[in-house]
């Protein structure tokens, strides 16, 4: 398969990071699409840990090249610090990074504006400055890549944006307000850093599709926090489904061969916002216990619930997924039961599709089936043999449920923890 993308089907944190890593071994290309460093993916070898927020997952293999697409919001200082950070665990980006040309600009206002919006109106978002971001870039007054190239266009944006923003800080939010001369020398320097990673990377991409590179696409959050097609307005600001990619590195639809959905054997969720399957008790801490739910980014604990066919369906149906990696099977390894949710019931209505509503969502109850646990642990099965019968009889219902093949099941953290049947 030359162009595959692979995605986050619930409300991010499903394993993107180990699963695009594993998937690299084969890649010429690791792209990410959306976003920004609002994502936290975790990828784990021989035991040691790195997070990546912005820079694609596919770094830790020499042979790939990385690219952020234009539809990424990049924060200079946020990508410096993985540079960096990469470095010091001897992996290069040198040669190995490109950045759109047409990308837009993280800047301090947008992280001001971010943290300001949430004491009025709280989505529980990272503080990266994301929403404001893209506000701006639908405004058509953001600070793109290629501005950094242009040292008059870049001191003018700068300006008028900061004695915008500082009105609104200052007069909406009463928050202190921006220096814009301070902005413009920090982002000097960083123009003079960036330079040479800057290029058209959909012309690139354009040029590898054709000569038959294999191309792996990396999307952030989930297909619940899709700008339109999630728990809108507790969602992020930009589209994580499979469309996205298309419009956030500027390929055609018609060169994507493959949607690979990942999908937690339960569910999570950071921030504000409906859960319909969140176990608000003992199961919920349960679940956080056992499978170390704390954000990648935040540090923030993460709600936890049971695995929802609902928002499994939207996934699969929005991004035309065709095979599934089902991440997080051991977390389940000692449950006596599990429950999955087949449906929600809201008042005398049964509803399958997952509603625009969040009033109605909130009011739905999840109608669940109930299956045995399996109480061994998965955590050294490297076939779909060798899990337990229970183990194979849960994967096999979400198959059938949800009419798509269970093709990676992830037993366990580390790169190596892993049952591929045919990816
Ligand atoms: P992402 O944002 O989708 O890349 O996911 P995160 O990295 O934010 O969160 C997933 C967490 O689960 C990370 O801590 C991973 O190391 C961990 N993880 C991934 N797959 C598995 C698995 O199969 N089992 C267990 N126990 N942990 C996993
Ligand atoms: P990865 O790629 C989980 C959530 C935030 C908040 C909402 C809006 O690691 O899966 P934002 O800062 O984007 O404006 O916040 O979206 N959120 C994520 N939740 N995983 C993520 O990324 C997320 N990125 C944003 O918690 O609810
Ligand atoms: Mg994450």
């Amino acid at each position: 398969m030359a162009v595959r993308i692979v995605l986050g089907t619930q409300w991010g944190d499903e394993g993107k990071g180990k699963i695009v890593d594993l998937l690299s071994a084969n890649a010429d290309i690791v792209a990410r699409y959306q976003g920004g460093a609002n994502a936290g993916h975790s990828i784990v070898i021989n035991g040691s840990k790195i997070i990546l927020h912005l820079i694609p997952s596919g770094i830790l293999h020499d042979q790939t090249l990385c690219v952020i697409g234009n539809g990424v919001v990049v924060d200079p200082q946020a990508l410096f610090e993985e540079i960096e950070s990469l470095a010091a665990n001897g992996i290069t980006t040198d040669g190995r990074l490109l950045i759109s040309d047409r990308a837009h600009l993280i800047m301090p206002y947008h992280q001001a504006m971010d943290a300001a919006k949430e004491q009025t109106y709280k989505i529980g978002t990272t503080g990266r400055g994301i929403g404001p971001a893209y506000v701006d870039k639908a405004n058509r007054t953001g600070v793109r890549m290629v501005d950094l190239l242009n040292d008059d266009v870049l001191v003018k944006k700068i300006r008028d944006n900061v004695d915008e923003k500082n009105l609104i800080l200052k007069n909406i939010y009463n928050q202190p307000t921006l220096n814009a001369d301070h902005i413009i020398d920090k982002y000097r320097e960083y123009a003079r850093k960036l330079q040479p990673y800057i290029i058209d990377t959909s012309f690139y991409l354009h040029k590898a599709i054709q000569s038959n590179k294999q191309i792996l696409i990396e999307g952030a959050q989930g297909t619940l926090l899709d700008m339109d097609f999630g728990t809108y307005p507790f969602v992020t600001s930009s589209n994580p489904i499979s469309g996205g990619a298309c419009v956030g590195l500027g390929i055609s639809p018609m060169v994507i061969d493959e949607v690979i959905g990942i999908i937690k054997a339960y569910t999570t969720r950071v921030g504000s916002g409906p859960f319909p399957t969140e176990e608000n008790y003992e199961m919920g801490e349960l679940l956080r216990k056992l499978g170390n739910e704390f954000g990648a980014t935040t540090g923030r604990p993460r709600r936890c619930g049971w695995f929802d066919l609902v928002v499994a369906r939207h996934a699969i149906r929005l991004s035309g997924i065709q095979k599934l990696a089902i991440t997080k099977l051991d977390v389940l390894d000692s449950l006596e039961e599990i429950s999955i949710c087949t449906a929600y019931k809201c008042g005398n209505k049964r509803i399958e599709d997952f509603p625009a509503d969040v009033t109605i969502l909130e009011q739905c109850e999840p109608e669940y089936t109930t299956m045995p646990g399996w109480k061994t642990s998965t955590r050294e099965a490297r076939t779909f043999e060798d899990l337990p019968k229970n183990a194979q009889k849960y994967l096999q219902t979400i198959e059938k449920m949800t009419g798509t093949r269970a093709s990676i099941i992830s037993v366990g953290e580390d790169r190596n923890q892993t049952i591929v049947r045919d990816a």
